[in-house]
């Protein structure tokens, strides 16, 4: 039985259940080269099936989610969703309307599932797959809080959790408490849109001159560029309130708007995000607390774009009660489509553990990377064995290079694990810097992250035995006498967000392996593979591009290694 998940809203794409597995997903940005793509995922519903090899026939299930009335209304208008992306992504200037569109966004926010909004949004749903090829599948709709439990309680391992989600908003609601016990997920409550946390960092990053729903990272790391200070002295303090049951904001978010809009005036930018940081750590650390004493449950599965943030994970992480922790890592709303897809195969053959990992994209063979290769003039080509390729790659980093590493399965989420990945010395300042300057061009506050090997965690973190970092949703702090070494991938309060290897990815733990035999530890720099701006690489294609577009010198791809002679 086949189980098609897709996802129309941003971080549009699908995911495959066969037979009770998860064979694929992806997201629609890497086929449509559009950072945090909102169109409808033709794309990824196609390669999807290509993966499978199935026709769209086939099909006979297909889940989507989310029919609120603002996004059933972007389904009949996708110009305005069109418009919405292009203005947020600074793709044109600010129109003249902007301001009365951005107070009606907020004022329409508390309305959630509409009467007939289901049907319209299944109509155009339906429609739209049939563009595709679909023809005899039977449509299901999964609300957006629940596709998000899903997601984090079926990857998580856990055979008993308590599932914490929380975001901007979705179908009404900005977070949920449920709890999987022997394999039924049920939900306890849920956060209402006026109380939304999300909508609070939301506006804080529109309102420090980024885009929302993409740089609120950007926030967090300037957070730790201001002097610290106590709660107490925290303008934002009084913006929420916290009981047993939930999270109360004081104001609702078109007032909420205007009051942080008046703050920041008179705040230095980096304080300001401050704040927003302190309060977000503040009500996420209360209300996973009381849920788990509420549920007396220690075990926790998070997602919804909120737990992106790696600082406030930390803090929850710490709480003593709080026995092991689970992030998922497409945990926006990129997350939909196989939540989605999750809870239909939940709802109808009652399967809720999956072996998970996020290596379920495409990949490409050494013939399709040589078929590109050839297009091109001024490369060396070399074959290279797996095993050869990361002796060769480590050495490389250990004499202070970056490269590119790009090969087997396309990552899930947001972030590079290995497969779609840049990789550097993780104590090598000038390394990084020449990375930045040429390929990344980040933020100068925007720390790099590592990948290391799980058994070097310890060695190099202040570490512990609540979970492992496997697809960096988690920050740590970093141990004092390993500065030098870690020079290039920690934050200025000296935390990291690390990549913990294991078996999961057995070619990129040999890389680090190699690494270690060189240097005595294995870690290296690890960052998504693209330029500054665009979706991580797919195809070679896009590799190739990459590496033209920046004059990179070195690149092991799908079995090849490739030099660009001239390359810097
Ligand atoms: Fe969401």
């Amino acid at each position: 039985m086949h189980i098609l998940g897709i996802w129309d809203g941003h971080e549009s794409g699908a995911a495959l259940i066969e037979d009770n597995r998860i064979i694929y997903a992806a997201s629609e940005e890497r086929f449509t080269r559009r950072k945090m793509e909102i169109k409808f995922p033709f794309n990824s519903i196609k390669a999807a099936l290509d993966y499978a090899k199935l026709k769209p026939d086939d099909i006979e299930h297909v889940a989507y989610t989310t029919t609120e009335l603002t996004k059933t209304l972007e389904r009949i208008m996708p110009y305005s969703k069109e418009y919405y992306y292009r203005f947020r992504r600074r793709k044109m200037l600010k129109p003249h309307f902007e301001n009365a569109r951005h107070n009606l966004k907020y004022a329409m926010t508390s309305i959630g599932i509409a009467p007939g909004s289901g049907a319209v949004s299944s109509y155009i749903i339906s429609r739209n797959l049939r563009h595709a090829g679909l023809k005899n599948f039977k449509l299901h709709i999964v609300e957006h809080h629940v596709a998000h439990a899903a997601t984090a309680a079926f990857t998580s391992g856990f055979r008993t959790s308590l599932v914490v989600t929380v975001d901007g908003l979705g179908d009404g609601k900005s977070g949920s408490i449920s709890t999987l016990r022997n394999g039924k997920l049920e939900r306890h409550s849920s956060l209402s849109v006026r109380n939304s946390i999300g909508i609070f960092y939301e506006q804080v990053t529109n309102i420090l001159g980024m885009r929302e729903l993409e740089d609120e990272g950007k926030i967090m790391a300037m957070a730790d560029y201001s002097y610290p200070f106590e709660f107490e002295e925290n303008k934002l303090k009084g913006f929420f309130e916290f009981s047993r049951t939930g999270i109360k904001a004081k104001y609702g978010p078109l007032k909420q708007f205007s009051m942080l809009q008046r703050i920041s005036w008179q705040t230095p930018r980096e304080q300001f995000a401050y704040m927003a940081q302190q309060v977000l750590e503040k009500v996420l650390k209360e209300f996973v607390q009381n849920a788990i004493e509420e549920h007396r449950i220690g075990d926790v599965a998070f997602a919804g774009g909120t737990f992106s943030n790696v600082k406030a994970n930390m803090i929850i992480r710490n709480l003593d009660s709080l026995k092991h922790w689970y992030v998922f890592p497409h945990m926006g709303d990129g997350g939909m489509a196989l939540g989605g897809a999750l809870y239909t195969n939940y709802l109808m053959n009652g399967v809720s553990d999956y072996k998970f990992n996020a290596y379920l994209g495409d990949e490409y063979t050494e013939a399709d990377t040589e078929t590109e290769l050839r297009k091109e003039s001024g490369f060396e080509v070399q074959h290279e064995s797996e095993r050869d390729a990361a002796s060769h790659a480590a050495e490389l980093i250990n004499g202070g290079n970056y490269l590119f590493w790009c090969r087997g399965r396309m990552e899930y989420g947001p972030r590079a694990l290995g497969n779609r990945s840049i990789l550097a010395p993780s104590g090598d300042d000038k390394v990084k810097d020449k990375l930045n300057l040429y390929v990344k061009k980040r933020e100068w506050f925007q720390p790099f992250a590592p990948s290391m090997l799980e058994e070097d965690c310890g060695r190099l973190l202040k570490y512990d035995s609540k979970g492992a970092p496997r697809y960096m949703t988690m920050a740590y702090e970093t141990i004092e006498d390993k500065a030098d070494l870690l020079k290039a991938v920690v934050h200025v309060d000296g935390t990291a967000r690390p990549q913990a290897v294991g078996d999961e990815n057995p070619a990129y733990k040999d890389l680090i392996g190699h690494v270690k035999k060189l240097s005595g530890y294995g870690v290296v720099l690890n960052t998504s593979f693209n330029i500054h701006g665009e979706p991580i690489v797919m195809s070679p294609r896009d590799a190739i591009k990459t590496m033209k577009a920046t004059n990179t010198r070195y690149m092991f791809i799908n079995g090849l290694f490739v030099e660009n002679k001239e390359g810097i």
